[in-house]
């Protein structure tokens, strides 16, 4: 284990579930690993996890505040990546809940999972960062991009792990969504995005002070608090408005 109290293995199922496992070591903080044969993504979907490729990172978390904020965790881990991502130069760009995208493309996603019992909780963040394309490409469908970075991965787990729980540290015990959801705004996509869940579209108008998301469509303000939504192509310009622009 090295000084963040990060552990690093050549290969694991999942690093959520290596973190779950090794709970009671107090002096543990995040578990990291070069390749993944279960890794797991949100609603049940399968992470791809090349082995070198990407960054496989699950970090320990045991809040200081009440258990009914902890959806701040997912949406601060969202915020810490891109902050990460923007310093490396380039420009990211969160989509709600908490998948950090490079030109549209998703770089990187995070899965958090929660232990609660009574008043206390442990929160596992797991975040998969995807560092190289792979040599065959990604997977059809991913629709996803690398960061290409030359720093080593795990230079990468250190500081996210160490800028995870400071942010956390710093969140005061009254409303620690406030500051979240202040701040995840400002990296997230541009207000108007066209974005649809299921059959409701329309365009992202901010998060609420719960961290729900706000989307405007043609009749109502909707409120979106779970699942995640999907980004829409705008339909091409009329005619005329090119025309007009010629
Ligand atoms: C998503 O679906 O967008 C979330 C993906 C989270 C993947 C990471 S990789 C490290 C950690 N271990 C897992 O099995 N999943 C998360």
């Amino acid at each position: 284990m090295n000084e963040v109290g990060l552990v690093w293995l050549s290969e694991c199922e999942s690093t959520n579930d290596e973190c779950r496992r090794r709970l009671d070591d107090p002096t543990l903080h995040a578990v990291a690993s070069d390749h993944q044969t279960h890794g797991r993504g949100r609603r049940g979907r399968t992470w791809f996890s090349p082995r070198g490729d990407g960054l496989y990172l699950s970090i320990i978390i045991r809040p200081h505040f009440a258990t009914s904020a902890l959806t701040a965790l997912p949406l601060l881990a969202g915020i810490v990546v891109a902050e990460l991502v923007g310093a490396l130069g380039k420009r990211a760009a969160l989509k709600w809940p908490n998948d950090v995208l490079v030109d549209g493309k998703k770089v990187a996603g995070i899965l958090c999972e929660s232990l609660v019992s009574g008043e206390r909780a442990v929160a596992i963040i797991g975040i998969g960062l995807n560092l190289r394309e792979p040599v065959d490409g990604f997977p059809e469908g991913l629709h996803a991009t690398a960061l290409g970075t030359p720093v080593p991965a795990i230079t990468l787990a250190r500081v996210l792990t160490r800028r995870l729980l400071a942010h956390v540290d710093r969140l005061p015990v009254e409303d620690p969504l406030a500051s979240v959801v202040h701040t995840w705004q400002q990296w997230s996509l541009p207000l108007g995005t066209p974005m649809r869940q299921a059959s409701q579209a329309g365009t992202y108008a901010g998060l609420d002070r719960e961290g729900s998301l706000r989307l405007l469509t043609d009749t109502s303000e909707v409120r979106i608090h779970s699942g995640e939504v999907e980004l829409v192509a705008l339909p091409p310009l009329p005619r005329e408005t090119h025309a007009a622009r010629d």
